[in-house]
């Protein structure tokens, strides 16, 4: 059994070829035997896309828009992030979606490789959130300086280099992004994008509704945009990680709830680390259709 000592502040360990978070990397077969069930609804993202904001969503359009059965229990007990794991701390998350009842929703950074295969033997509902690289980057960088399960970023000079390498966890965002895009073509994938979350939040949330066969009055879908915005999230203890354990997540050095907007970027790449950006962006998205917009 490691122990922190063993998995905190350490490098990525390699899982079929994917950079995988120490902590989540011991014992890979709970992963891969994980059993799904039908009705399971996943939410996929690479990290740092608006995960947390479409799990707050995802439950409130479950419940009905019932803000009080949403304040059960912090985010990441209702809904547990399958790759989870922190040996000898906390359960991990395959332990605590056996106890979570049906319908659950299921949280993952994971690959379409690395996604346990009962997911698309049962055809899951799955939601997919993309968000634009420059600021994925930017919030992934100070993500990494409190998090202490991720290994220090080193300067953000540094730090955009292993970015664009896929030398992060879960690995490259471009083949992230590419690969569930293109699964959308062969399994119920509603696939959306932050930055169209941000411009028109009702929109977006309308699309889950239906995607979940919900039907929801105009006025509990208002509440929701309302319950579910940046600044009522990063109020809410249940949604903005204060109750994450202090040796893990320390909000002092940067909180979660950052900044939540779309372009944040701008303040923090230089002219030359963007025009390089740009050029190797080019380069690596050639071969899709996929678009991202990195203001709004
Ligand atoms: S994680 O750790 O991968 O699950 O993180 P994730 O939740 O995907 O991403 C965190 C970023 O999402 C922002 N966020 C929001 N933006 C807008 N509206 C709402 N409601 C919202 N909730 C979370 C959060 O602030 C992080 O982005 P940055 O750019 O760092 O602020």
């Amino acid at each position: 059994m490691a122990s922190p000592d063993s998995y905190l502040r350490q490098d990525w360990q390699m899982v079929h070829g994917v950079p995988m978070v120490c902590a989540f990397s011991f014992d890979w077969d709970r992963i891969e035997n994980f059993q799904s069930r039908p009705d399971d609804i996943v939410i996929a993202t690479f990290p740092k896309s608006g995960t947390t904001w479409m799990c707050e969503i995802v439950d409130m359009i479950m419940n009905s828009g019932d803000t009080e059965k949403c304040k059960r229990d912090a985010i990441f007990n209702k809904v547990p992030m399958l790759e989870f794991a922190a040996p000898g701390k906390l359960p991990p998350g395959t332990e605590q979606l056996s106890q979570v009842p049906s319908p659950r929703l299921v949280k993952t950074h994971l690959t379409i490789n690395l996604l346990p295969k009962s997911f698309w033997e049962n055809g899951c509902k799955m939601i997919y959130v993309a968000r634009n690289p420059k600021d994925v980057a930017v919030s992934f960088y100070h993500f990494d300086l409190m998090n202490s399960l991720h290994p220090h970023p080193g300067t953000w000079d540094e730090y955009i280099e292993k970015f664009m390498a896929g030398r992060v966890a879960f690995g490259s965002w471009y083949d992230h992004v590419k690969s569930w895009w293109e699964k959308r073509n062969d399994h119920p994938v509603l696939y959306l994008f932050y930055e169209d979350m941000k411009e028109n939040p009702k929109r977006e949330i309308k699309k889950v509704m239906h995607f979940l066969k919900k039907d929801l009055s105009e006025s509990v879908v208002d509440e929701i945009v309302y319950n579910t915005s940046f600044d009522m999230m990063k109020d809410n203890p249940v949604t903005n990680y204060k109750m994450a354990p202090s040796a893990v997540m320390d909000h002092s050095v940067s909180p979660f709830m950052r900044k939540g907007v779309a372009g944040d970027w701008k303040n923090h790449f230089t002219v030359a680390q963007n025009e390089k950006f740009d050029d190797d962006f080019k380069r690596q998205m050639a071969d899709t259709t996929l678009q991202f917009r990195t203001e709004i």
